[in-house]
């Protein structure tokens, strides 16, 4: 069986969608080809691996509310492709959202219903996620996690010979362990989504968020952007900033 995975964001690095692509595909079996959406100039292409699979796992960030305006375009095209070549793909979703709760991506999910019954498609459902950018950011703590226990391993066979630094090591555990849970509900939601995907069947539309409290997360949010806000174009990004005249 051959499953063809579309990252939509239109990113170029390090988006939410490629991370939870990464953990779908772990739990799919199979032919697995995965591609990028950004533009126009990808879709031809994308098209014509449409040819021969039998699943199409679509993984997007939300935009105000809805499907991100060059997805749309995509699935004109796809619409009109599929009805011509009588394809009879099993249509997935994985949808993320900058804001907590996964459920805003319910519109989203509706676009992409109404998608396959015009163009003839199976929905087979998906998993909508909230706080994608803060689960995102767990991937490069969980990085510099195994860093440290690198380093700490290193440093303590060099200087006392002893390879297994036992406090490192309940650190790492302990660290893991609590962004392990974070990413729990996506685990587990991901997981069954897969499930669906290896039997082609309708799994539904499931709701999931980072597992933190909503106070939390409005938090942690308001430094990491005002932190974004200074690195990228200054206080709030540029607000502050005397205009020139245009
Ligand atoms: C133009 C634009 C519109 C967005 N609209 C919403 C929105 O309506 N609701 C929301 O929760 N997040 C919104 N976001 C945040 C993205 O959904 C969020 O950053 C997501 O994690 C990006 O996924 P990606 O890294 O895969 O591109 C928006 C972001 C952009 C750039």
């Amino acid at each position: 069986m051959k499953t063809v995975f579309i990252n939509c964001s239109p990113k170029k690095r390090f988006c939410a969608s490629a991370y939870f692509l990464f953990l779908q595909r772990l739990f799919t079996g199979g032919k697995k080809v995965t591609e990028k959406l950004r533009t126009p100039a990808d879709f031809d292409h994308i098209l014509k691996q449409f040819d021969g699979a039998q699943a199409v796992v679509f993984a997007l960030p939300l935009y105000v509310d809805s499907i991100p305006s060059h997805v749309l375009r995509f699935l004109e095209k796809a619409e009109a492709y599929c009805k011509e070549n009588n394809l009879k793909l099993s249509v997935y979703c994985i949808a993320n959202n900058g804001f907590i709760e996964g459920r805003q991506n319910e519109p989203l999910m509706q676009g992409f219903e109404h998608f396959c019954t015009r163009a003839g498609l199976a929905w087979g459902g998906g998993v909508g996620i909230g706080g994608g950018v803060m689960l995102n950011v767990t991937r490069i703590l969980f990085g510099v996690d195994i860093a440290l226990l690198v380093l700490n391993t290193v440093l303590s066979a060099v200087q006392t010979g002893n390879f297994f630094p036992k406090g490192a090591w309940i650190s790492f555990a302990q660290n893991a362990a609590l962004l392990l849970y974070f990413n729990a509900g996506v685990l587990v939601y991901l997981a069954r989504l897969g499930s669906c995907i290896r039997k082609r069947s309708f799994g539904g539309k499931k709701y999931t968020r980072i597992l933190i409290p909503s106070f939390l997360f409005i938090l942690f949010a308001d430094i990491f952007f005002i932190i974004i806000s200074l690195f990228e174009g200054g206080l709030f990004r540029g607000w502050l900033q005397k205009k020139q005249p245009t």
